[in-house]
């Protein structure tokens, strides 16, 4: 029996925020044009006109947004109309790519539950910028990457999966955040893989993976 288009049961839908180079967006596309992650992405949209990311998203043939921030008077603003232009895609999942606005307690609450995060850091530890320098000037061993579910707390929402990179002596920031970044495009498609399959999800405040409550950190991969 041949199903037409009308009769094929809907993908999930995600909309992926960035504002820089894009890479995470791109892991994720690739891995939903491989087939991988069973997804259809219905949007990139994003808050700098310049950001190399757009033309990436365009070359996939993914519809691009762009909604520079610098044009709304406020933050509320902004959000507003951020929520309104995602809503227009209706989208199972908000993947923030990159996405480098703080947003508002509205915004958050609105998308609870089915909005990911990635940070570059074994959080709880060093939210906020600048993450590889600082590990480095702790005199860390180890530093790595989070994907979380967003809450209101900045960068502070249940761990979902961690990657962890090992600090070498002569380490400088630039290259251990090369080696960071290229785990974040193998953790990230594996978090929305697992979000669209039905396995993850949020609940009072956890991350559960196949209806048990995830550790702390989330799973942790050793690179
Ligand atoms: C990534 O390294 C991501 O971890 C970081 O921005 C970069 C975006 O790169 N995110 C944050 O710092 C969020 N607090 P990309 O645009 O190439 O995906």
């Amino acid at each position: 029996m041949n199903l037409s288009a009308a009769d094929q049961p809907q993908k999930p839908r995600l909309v992926i925020l960035i504002s820089g180079s894009g890479s995470n967006m791109v892991a994720i596309a690739d891995a939903v044009r491989s087939g991988d992650i069973e997804a259809d992405i219905a949007a990139v949209i994003c808050n700098r006109p310049e950001a190399a990311g757009l033309q990436k998203a365009r070359d996939r043939d993914i519809e691009t947004v762009t909604l520079d921030h610098k044009e709304f008077g406020s933050r509320d603003a902004f959000d507003f109309a951020l929520m309104r232009k995602i809503d227009d895609y209706d989208p199972d999942l908000v993947i923030l790519a990159g996405f480098m606005r703080i947003l508002t307690a509205d915004f958050v609450r609105h998308y609870q539950g089915r909005m990911l995060n990635i940070h570059p850091s074994l959080l709880p530890k060093y939210q906020g910028l600048n993450t590889h320098q600082r590990a480095l000037e702790a005199g860390d061993t180890e530093h790595g990457v989070t994907v979380h579910f967003v809450t209101e707390e900045l960068d502070g929402g249940p761990n979902v999966i961690q990657a962890v990179v090992a600090v070498t002596e002569d380490d400088d920031p630039v290259a251990l955040q090369q080696r960071v970044q290229t785990q974040e495009h193998v953790i990230y498609p594996i978090a929305v893989k697992w979000f669209v399959s039905g396995r993850l999800s949020m609940k009072e405040g956890t991350a559960l993976l196949d209806g048990k409550e995830l550790p702390e950190q989330g799973l942790r991969l050793e690179a």
